[in-house]
């Protein structure tokens, strides 16, 4: 049987325009986001002698921010969960920003110890800080409790943040005039709070409604240090950045991510520095003291 009678049978027919459609549909998305530039604001705003703190900064959102932060002459902390990716990630907004004031700490926000280690050491490193951005999250896992009896999303969005900000506060309020700004979602509209769900129990939530409590739990955390924090010169703000095409897809099944990736087409997306480039020549990356 020829390939041309396999093609033409009804079930490859119509499987074949299929896929047609769908690769033209991912033709024109490349296209699209070739001459619709969407990008950061460029604020011309020197921020040469400030001290920044960004989580999750190896990927999306973070990497994107940091970029821009670098940019404008801050010095970056990376706070990257594997120091490979943040390596990769380092050298990468290195050549992108020419600056060489940029170090990789390692942090997995999941984990209090680990949180409490890598603030010590950028205490160390960095007695004053300028601006912390929490924006390391994690959505579409399942009920996981981590060894320290913590629900893996909620320690990672929520308590992992609130335990980092609080180990910095200090840092921050030294700094004379510092900004915390936390990362939330337009998601934290579906969520709802119960304390008990910290460490994986509490009311049933629905499919992914863990990372909208979680998302809700932040705001209201949000709200509540920047009432204690007036008049001591640190600001605290949450900031929703709409749909992005980024990786925080990763751990949905493979039907969620292929609807993602072709409603893609609608979201912000930048290239090269939201979704990881191809690995590059990258010199050692000043690390944060003694790992
Ligand atoms: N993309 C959107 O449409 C959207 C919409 C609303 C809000 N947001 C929020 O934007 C923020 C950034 O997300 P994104 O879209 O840029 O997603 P992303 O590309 O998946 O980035 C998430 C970052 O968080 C890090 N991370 C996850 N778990 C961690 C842990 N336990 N410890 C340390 N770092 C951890 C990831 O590190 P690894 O690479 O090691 O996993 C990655 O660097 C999140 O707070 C997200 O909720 C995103």
């Amino acid at each position: 049987m020829s390939l041309w009678s396999v093609l033409s049978s009804p079930v490859w027919g119509a499987g074949s325009v299929l896929l047609i459609l769908v690769l033209l549909l991912r033709l024109s998305v490349q296209i699209w986001h070739k001459f619709y530039i969407w990008d950061l604001q460029h604020c011309s705003t020197d921020l040469t002698g400030k001290t920044a703190v960004v989580t999750g900064a190896n990927s999306g959102i973070g990497k994107a921010v940091s970029q821009e932060l670098a940019r404008r002459g801050a010095r970056v902390i990376l706070a990257c969960r594997s120091r490979e990716r943040g390596q990769q990630a380092l050298a990468e907004i290195q050549a992108a920003s020419k600056s060489s004031r940029l170090l990789l700490g390692e942090v997995d926000l999941s984990s209090m110890a680990s949180i409490r280690c890598f603030a010590q050491r950028l205490l160390q490193e960095c007695p004053e800080i300028h601006l912390l951005v929490n924006n390391a999250a994690v959505c579409g896992f399942p009920a996981t409790l981590t060894p320290e009896g913590l629900d893996l999303t909620f320690a990672t969005n929520y308590t992992g943040p609130f335990l980092l900000t609080n180990l910095l506060q200090g840092a921050l309020q030294r700094a004379g005039s510092a900004r915390v700004v936390n990362v939330s979602s337009f998601r934290q509209s579906h969520g709802y709070i119960d304390e008990d769900h910290l460490v994986g129990a509490g009311r049933p939530l629905a499919f992914n409604q863990n990372y909208d409590c979680s998302k809700l739990l932040l705001a209201s955390f949000t709200g509540k240090l920047a009432q204690r924090l007036q008049g001591t010169g640190v600001t605290v703000n949450s900031v929703d950045p709409g749909v992005v095409y980024t990786k925080i897809m990763k751990h949905f099944s493979w039907s969620y991510r292929i609807l993602f990736w072709l409603l893609s087409f609608f979201f912000k997306w930048k290239h090269g520095v939201l979704t990881t480039g191809p690995p590059g020549t990258s010199p050692t990356p000043k690390l944060l003291k003694s790992y």
